[in-house]
């Protein structure tokens, strides 16, 4: 008997140019994406425009961190992935650990920022916090692409 599939959720990750940089790093960071089920629906590189970057960070502006993150995010490749999975959001953001290097470091040194995170700033990964931030942050990165359309014309094999 064939059991329909949970519905998808989608989120939008990015691999940070400290990572990018480092081919062992961004292979062991694709390869935990991977391993752990997550579907790639869509996956580019690119080096971010400063003004893309303020403005997809712009919650935190005024933050002590906010020019340094700006500064960090546009000074190289980055990679940024659609990813699809039924717990998508929480997953991605288990996988990648805490925030800051050295609570992820301890709590969960595993985790990717605990593995390969080298400070507050460059801190390998990022992922969307929400349905609503992954929706915005989706359409930052792929502004051409539909869920609905990805879900009825490339996703049927999942029904
Ligand atoms: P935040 O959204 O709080 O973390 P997350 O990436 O886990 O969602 O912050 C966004 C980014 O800002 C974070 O990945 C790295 C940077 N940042 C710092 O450089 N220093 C800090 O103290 C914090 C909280 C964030
Ligand atoms: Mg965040």
């Amino acid at each position: 008997v064939l059991r329909s599939p949970p519905a998808l959720q989608l989120t939008l990750a990015l691999i940070k140019p400290d990572a990018v940089a480092h081919p062992l790093i961004l292979e062991a960071v694709h390869q935990q994406i991977l391993r752990n089920r997550l579907l790639i629906v869509r996956r580019r590189e690119l080096v971010w425009r400063r003004d893309d970057c303020r403005r997809f960070y712009r919650e935190h502006e005024g933050r002590f961190f906010y020019q340094r993150l700006v500064e960090f995010m546009a000074s190289g490749p980055i990679r940024a992935y659609i990813l699809a999975h039924p717990d998508a959001i929480q997953l991605w953001r288990t996988l990648m650990g805490p925030t800051r290097v050295f609570r992820a470091r301890h709590v969960a040194p595993d985790s990717i920022r605990g593995s390969f995170g080298l400070t507050d700033t460059r801190n390998t990964t990022h992922g969307s916090d929400s349905v609503a931030s992954a929706s915005r942050e989706i359409a930052a990165f792929f502004p051409d692409f539909s869920e609905r359309r990805w879900y009825e014309e490339e996703e049927p094999q999942w029904r």
